[in-house]
């Protein structure tokens, strides 16, 4: 029999998940003597490498190896979609460190969406999900949206499918015992589905780039073009490591020793549609949540790793390629000269005051370039514990 999750459930458990942040049970603490053996557990099911921190992981979803399975099973199902054609992994390809390459995605009825495919690599330290919310604060409460959403449709498992299609699951006799594993019974529901997804995106963690070897003792692992630019990059000329920093190169963080998540957010100048620092009406970022009129063109910092992989750039995917957006912020900003989005981003009144033209030569601008490449991890887009199952 189906438990069916009405929305009821399903709004109590996003508020569920939104208001135990500082549970003790799944926040790690370090006067704890359990703790040690605790982290040691979890770290070995979510396969993390000996570099990385332990993720946040909120309480009520707790990881299992069958979760995790589940989870990646579920992330390659086209059934999962209202109409049977898309799944998580045609928008977050692994070799492209799970983004798609384009600038903006079209969702299983058609639809373009406004906002580029995030990469998912490390999103389990995200503060916060999506290009610009401070509402979506686990990956439980982000994975509803591509499913469920109807504006714009993402998978499109909407009221009027959403019961035939998890019925349909649950009739599949190798998903009822997949469940039966990762839960207390085969039963396929709403919530299960994204605890599953949120648990397997938990394990994405990459921590195996060149970088990470020199940072490890590796003097070789970087040209010096790259430790050129890597230089350049926590200068005080060039300014990026004041909204990228820390492990994953953002401010936007949390892990399990976090109380609270680092949320983090910046206009960083590329648009000022009518000279007042707007962004383009359909999406002004932060401010479409808030409604505060100084949060347009707000939007979180994305992590660094694996840039190299996941063009086209900036949450609407209009900057190509990596030089174009160092050259953006060696210009202070973004000049749009013509169409309806006119302004020159340079000017706007929003931007961030770490946004600001700076002399930069042509050979310093390919050292940062050439950084940013060594920020690319081979074996994560390559590891099969994240590829579709056989
Ligand atoms: C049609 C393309 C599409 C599909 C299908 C899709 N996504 Fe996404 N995903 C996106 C876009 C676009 C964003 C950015 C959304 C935003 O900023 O509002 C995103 C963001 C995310 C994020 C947040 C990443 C971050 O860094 O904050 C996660 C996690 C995610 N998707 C997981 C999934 C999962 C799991 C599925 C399947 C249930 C899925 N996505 C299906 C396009 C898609
Ligand atoms: C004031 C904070 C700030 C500074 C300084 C800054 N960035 Fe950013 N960066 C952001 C934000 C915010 C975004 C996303 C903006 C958007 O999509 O609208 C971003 C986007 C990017 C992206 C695109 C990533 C993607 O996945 O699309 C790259 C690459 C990048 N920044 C590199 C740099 C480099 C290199 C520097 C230094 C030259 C730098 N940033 C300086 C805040 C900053």
């Amino acid at each position: 029999m189906q438990t069916r999750v009405g929305w009821f459930a399903v709004v109590a458990m996003l508020v569920a998940l939104a208001c135990c942040g500082g549970d003790a049970s799944t926040r790690l603490d370090d006067d704890d003597p359990a703790a040690a053996a605790r982290e040691a557990e979890l770290r070995a099911l979510l396969g993390l490498p000996d570099r990385a921190e332990l993720p946040y992981i909120p309480f009520g979803n707790p990881p299992s190896a069958a979760k995790i399975e589940l989870g990646r099973r579920l992330f390659y199902e086209r059934r999962l979609s209202g109409n049977g054609t898309q799944a998580c992994a045609d928008c977050h390809l692994q070799a492209l460190a799970f983004s798609d390459g384009k600038a903006l995605p079209v969702g299983s009825t058609g639809e373009t969406l406004t906002r580029n495919s995030q990469g998912l690599a490390n999103v389990a330290y995200a503060a916060s999900l999506t290009w610009a919310s401070d509402g979506l604060l686990t990956l439980e409460q982000q994975i509803h949206i591509p499913l469920t959403n109807d504006n714009p449709v993402e998978l499109g498992l909407t009221d009027g499918v959403r019961d035939s299609v998890l019925a349909s699951l649950g009739e599949d006799p190798s998903y009822a015992q997949a469940f039966a594993s990762a839960f207390s019974d085969g039963a396929v529901t709403l919530e299960r589905v994204i605890f599953a997804l949120a648990t397997f995106c938990r394990t994405m963690v990459s921590r195996g780039s060149a970088y990470d070897r020199y940072l490890a003792g590796d003097a070789s692992a970087l040209t010096s073009e790259q430790k050129l630019g890597a230089d350049l990059f926590f200068g005080e000329r060039f300014e990026c490591f004041h909204c990228h920093n820390g492990s994953l190169f953002t401010g936007s963080y949390r892990d399990a020793r976090d109380e609270e998540p680092r949320l983090s957010f910046f206009n960083n100048g590329l648009y000022n549609v009518g000279g007042d620092g707007s962004y383009p009406r359909y999406d002004q970022g932060l401010y479409d949540l808030t409604g505060n009129p100084e949060h347009r063109g707000l939007f979180r910092p994305p992590s660094l790793r694996n840039v190299a992989l996941t063009a086209p750039y900036m949450h609407d995917g209009t900057i190509a390629t990596l030089r174009g957006v160092v050259e953006h912020y060696v210009a202070g900003g973004r000049l749009v000269a013509d169409g309806p989005y006119a302004g020159d981003g340079r000017a706007s009144p929003l931007k961030s005051g770490l946004v600001r033209p700076f002399d930069a030569s042509p050979a310093e601008i390919d050292a940062v370039v050439a950084f940013l490449d060594a920020l690319t991890d081979l074996e994560f887009v390559s590891d099969s514990r994240f590829a579709a199952p056989e």
